[in-house]
């Protein structure tokens, strides 16, 4: 396979690092190739705070995703987070010029610059500008109107905002890992990509993708993103809560969670029984399940009322007939897809990254999601020249423009 065809996508993210490989097979398929992940330590709540041990991660997760694929990176697509995200809709209109009034690109292009014309703070950079809709002489739902005839031309779109200096510490420690940055996704679009179907992503849904220092939630409506927000809290509250209730180290309190947590009391059996280690050389505990469950369930809940606030604010609560859809490690917990649907009171599932392809099954888990993401972005982009990428969809008429580039070009390949 001929290596321009390699695409890396990069996770970094506050519990770990997450690099996954894809290449394009000879029927044009995308597979994953390659992963690695390696345990991360210069994050906070989704915002590099320590360049050199997140360059380390980067370094461990990269090499080992690489060692598997057996193809060297060079650039990779990474995933921003952060509670600085903000998402808003905007709307643009221009006249269509042509003499014929036949919509042009340079007319789409026009519409789109316009609906992006707010006021940005100097701090602050356009991540994302996503057109959701386009309108032609007043007829709603175009999404590509090139080639239409018209006289009026307006475009709704999505877009997504953060702080630049979060971003320029992402690609620094991209690049002092010794790679280049293709382009940098918010994370949880790049989730999206990898587990919401287009029927989700039409009839109205909502993401959920649950790390370790961020809950990062995205509203898919008609088929484009129309809400983005990312809260700084995570699974690893859930830790805490563990470890300051039983008197046990985080990291005991973490292998607990995973071993034997779970967040609906509808999956603890009577009589079960874990045992818990220590701190200062005190004896183990032998503790219920269900008070486990007790423990972990209502800190899951805190943040999920956090979410349903969020979203019922915006007004897009009763509007998510495709339901909910959970990733990130912390949809990992047993149980929470059923106390999602009774707090949102609509069908929730896991998100996994099941469509491109590939020889281990490794990254078909929620916590993969936003990596796995990442390289269908790539392919998106990077496909061989006249090689239909199958499976893959269109981008948007107008594009989902890599807008950071501009202000981070000294980062970018
Ligand atoms: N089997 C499991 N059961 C319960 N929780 C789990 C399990 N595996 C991982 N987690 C939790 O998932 C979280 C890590 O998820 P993930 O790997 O998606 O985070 P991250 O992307 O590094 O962080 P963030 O996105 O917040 O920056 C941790 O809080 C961890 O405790
Ligand atoms: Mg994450």
């Amino acid at each position: 396979m001929p290596s321009d065809t390699v695409i890396a996508g990069l996770d970094i993210g506050t519990s770990r690092v997450c690099a996954v490989i894809g290449e394009f097979d000879d029927s044009g398929e995308l597979v994953i190739t390659g992963v690695g992940t390696s345990p991360s330590s210069g994050l906070r709540k989704g915002i590099v705070v320590n360049i050199e041990s997140t360059l380390k991660s980067i370094i461990s997760a990269i090499e080992d995703a690489e060692f598997m694929s057996r193809q060297k990176v060079s650039a990779v697509f990474t995933a921003i987070s952060g509670a600085h995200i903000e998402g808003t809709n905007s709307r643009g209109v221009v006249a269509v010029t042509g003499r014929e009034k036949e919509i042009t690109r340079e007319d789409i292009g026009r519409v789109i610059e316009a609906a992006r014309a707010l006021a940005i703070p100097m701090d602050r950079a356009i991540i994302h500008v996503i057109p959701q809709e386009f309108i032609v002489d007043g007829q709603r739902g175009i999404r590509d109107p090139l080639g239409m005839i018209g006289v009026r031309l307006e475009a709704e779109i999505h877009l997504i905002t953060g702080s630049l200096t979060s971003a320029q510490n992402l690609a620094k420690c991209v690049n002092r890992a010794g790679l280049k940055v293709a382009d940098i996704v918010l994370g949880s679009l790049a989730a999206a990509k990898a587990v919401l179907s287009k029927e989700e992503k039409e009839l109205g849904s909502l993401l959920i993708d649950m790390g370790g220092g961020t809950t990062d939630i995205l509203v898919y409506m008609d088929g484009a993103p129309y809400y983005t927000s990312v809260m700084p809290v995570g699974g690893d509250q859930v830790t805490g809560d563990i470890s300051i209730m039983l008197k046990t180290p985080m990291d005991s309190a973490e292998k607990i969670k995973r071993e034997a947590g779970c967040c609906h009391p509808a999956f603890v059996e009577e009589g079960q029984e874990i045992i818990i280690p220590r701190l200062g050389g005190r004896p183990p505990l032998a503790l219920a399940r269900k008070d486990l469950c007790a423990i972990i369930q209502p800190r899951v809940a805190e943040i999920f009322t956090m979410v349903r606030g969020r979203i019922e604010s915006k007004g897009y609560a009763g509007k998510l007939s495709g339901g909910v859809v959970l990733t990130g490690g912390g949809a990992l917990l047993p149980g929470i897809v059923e106390m999602a649907e009774e707090m949102f009171g609509v069908a929730a599932r896991i998100g996994i990254p099941a469509r491109p392809g590939g020889l281990t099954p490794e990254f078909q888990s929620p916590d993969y999601a936003a990596a796995v993401g990442l390289v269908m972005f790539g392919a998106e982009y990077l496909r061989p020249e006249g090689q239909e990428a199958v499976g893959l969809e269109k981008p948007p008429a107008g594009g989902i423009l890599p807008s950071l580039r501009r202000w981070l070009r000294n980062f970018f390949e």
